[in-house]
């Protein structure tokens, strides 16, 4: 049964391939499907199946840095509906062009070689897809139905000139590397992410969708930091894989923005990140923001600002720098477990906070948030914080017991440089048999 589905698929890739002996050597091979497990956890749903392709395009390249748009589109319009499009190995392709390609229907994109966005950051500003959400942008918007991207490729950002630009200007917008927007199954694997301008992936409207096996890396090389280089930012998504990576960034290595549900995230090493983190939510006031049922398994931890993090707004209107306010915003976190976290130099392993934004902490207390947190587990953390907070290896303060509860913290051998395990605790009923709270100062 297998091998002559098999035989079948081998029969149809043949006879596109070898329709002309001429065209035939000119086709670039072909990556088969990684198809990564998911395991050891799964979202609970099952993942659409994907048939095979039977069609395959080889996108051309014009070279010498020249936009490569028009065959991009080319090769994807011809394959898209069954077919296989590659980008060739030893190819550097450049896309210097907005692509919607929101249009993708049973297609796999094998991008092998490696595809560069230009510099040219008036065109990206102006033309870059707005997602509203937080202003953000994407280069390319990727959506539709049962669509896979792999090949062992890179795609690059051409971050630094980005980099400069926001140290002038903060107002400016960066485009995100990966717009995964309204996708209904997927699988993006075996890919190198570098040098995004802002956040790595922005994951919107999508649902049944897997990461597995990226690498994400990148950094200024000038003294302006990569700010905002978030790994993954999930938002109105729900049956998300997020697993197997590596992640070398300088922002939230995964989030969890509003309406994130049914999610896994495993078997991550983050470097030089903000955590895996739950929000920041109840940013905007009318709005409802919903994230429950993830479960964050075996992570490795290292040079981050936190391990797990959940952050909310409180309920009044607070700013944490000019291009980052909010608050008052209304909602929900519940469902979440972090299960298994080696830290290494890390400055909280734990941080809670409802006053997210607002530093003045009476202040917050008087106006707790109107975003609940509840049923939370957080187990099985080992190793060292660093020397940022020491005493102090967590934060664990939350605008009013009444807004947050059911809060589980269990089995964490986690100490500072100095050997203690001191937690500032406030406003969460029975954190103080769970955890060694510091005294009030
Ligand atoms: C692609 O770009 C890299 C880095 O700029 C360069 O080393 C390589 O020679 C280029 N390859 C081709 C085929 O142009
Ligand atoms: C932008 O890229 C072009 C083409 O690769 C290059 O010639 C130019 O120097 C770059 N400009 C900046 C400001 O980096
Ligand atoms: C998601 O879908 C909603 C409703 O159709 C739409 O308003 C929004 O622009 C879409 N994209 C994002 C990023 O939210
Ligand atoms: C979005 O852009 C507007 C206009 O530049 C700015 O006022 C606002 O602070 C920005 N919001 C965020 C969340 O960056
Ligand atoms: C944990 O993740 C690492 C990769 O970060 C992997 O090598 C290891 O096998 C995983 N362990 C378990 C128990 O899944
Ligand atoms: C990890 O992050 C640190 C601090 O951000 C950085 O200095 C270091 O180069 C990174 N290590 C690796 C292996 O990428
Ligand atoms: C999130 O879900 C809630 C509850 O279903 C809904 O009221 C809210 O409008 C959603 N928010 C977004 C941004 O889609
Ligand atoms: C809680 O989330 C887990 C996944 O982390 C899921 O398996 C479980 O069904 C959820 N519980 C409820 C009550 O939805
Ligand atoms: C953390 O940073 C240190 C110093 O920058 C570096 O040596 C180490 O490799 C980093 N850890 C990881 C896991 O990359
Ligand atoms: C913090 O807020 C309280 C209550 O509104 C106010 O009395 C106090 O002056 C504020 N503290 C600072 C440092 O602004
Ligand atoms: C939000 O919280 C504030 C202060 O706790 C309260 O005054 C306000 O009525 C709440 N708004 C909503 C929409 O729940």
């Amino acid at each position: 049964m297998r091998f002559s589905s098999y035989l079948a698929v081998a029969l149809l890739q043949a006879s596109v391939s070898v329709a002309s002996p001429l065209e035939a050597k000119v086709l670039a091979p072909r990556s088969s499907r990684p198809h990564h497990a998911v395991s050891p956890y799964h979202p609970g749903k099952l993942f659409p199946s994907s048939p095979a392709r039977t069609k395959t395009c080889t996108v051309k390249s014009h070279g010498k840095g020249k936009d490569d748009s028009d065959y991009i589109l080319k090769a994807i319009k011809e394959c898209n509906n069954g077919g296989h499009v590659i980008f060739s190995k030893e190819t550097n392709y450049t896309i210097g062009t907005a692509l919607d390609l929101t249009f993708l229907q049973h297609i796999d994109l094998d991008i092998q070689g490696t595809i560069t966005f230009t510099n040219d950051t008036d065109y990206w500003q102006a033309n870059a897809f707005k997602q509203v959400f937080q202003n953000a942008t994407t280069f390319f918007q990727l959506g539709g139905t049962d669509v896979n991207v792999y090949g062992g490729g890179t795609l690059d950002g051409n971050g630094q000139i980005w980099y400069d630009l926001y140290a002038k200007d903060i107002y400016i917008l960066r485009p995100i590397l990966f717009g995964t927007i309204g996708l209904k199954g997927g699988r993006i694997e075996d890919l190198n992410l570098r040098y995004s301008p802002q956040w790595y992936n922005f994951v919107a409207n999508s649902s049944d969708v897997v990461f597995s096996d990226l690498t994400i890396s990148g950094g200024s090389k000038s003294s302006n930091v990569a700010k905002n280089t978030d790994g993954w930012d999930t938002y109105r998504s729900s049956n998300i894989v997020i697993q197997n990576s590596h992640i070398d960034n300088g922002d939230d290595c995964v989030s969890f923005k509003p309406n994130s549900t049914d999610i896994v995230v495993q078997n991550l090493i983050c470097n030089g990140s903000h955590g895996i983190s739950v929000g920041s939510l109840g940013q905007y006031l009318g709005e409802v923001d919903i994230v429950k049922n993830v479960y964050v398994y075996n992570i490795s931890m290292s040079n981050a600002s936190d391990g797990a993090r959940i952050k909310v707004w409180p309920g009044i209107s607070s700013a944490l720098s000019g291009d980052l306010q909010g608050g008052g915003g209304s909602g929900a976190v519940s469902n979440i477990t972090y299960d298994g976290m080696t830290i290494s130099n890390v400055d909280y392993a734990i941080e809670i906070t409802q006053c997210y934004g607002q530093k003045n902490l009476t202040l917050c207390n008087e106006f707790p948030s109107n975003l609940t947190i509840s049923d939370i587990t957080i187990r099985n953390f080992k190793g060292t914080t660093s020397k940022k907070y020491d005493p102090l290896v967590g934060y664990l303060v939350c605008s009013s017991p009444s807004v947050c509860s059911d809060i589980t913290i269990e089995n964490i051998d986690v100490v500072s440089p100095s050997g203690t395990d001191l937690y500032k605790c406030g406003s969460i009923a029975g954190i103080e048999s769970q955890v060694n709270c510091a005294a009030a100062t």
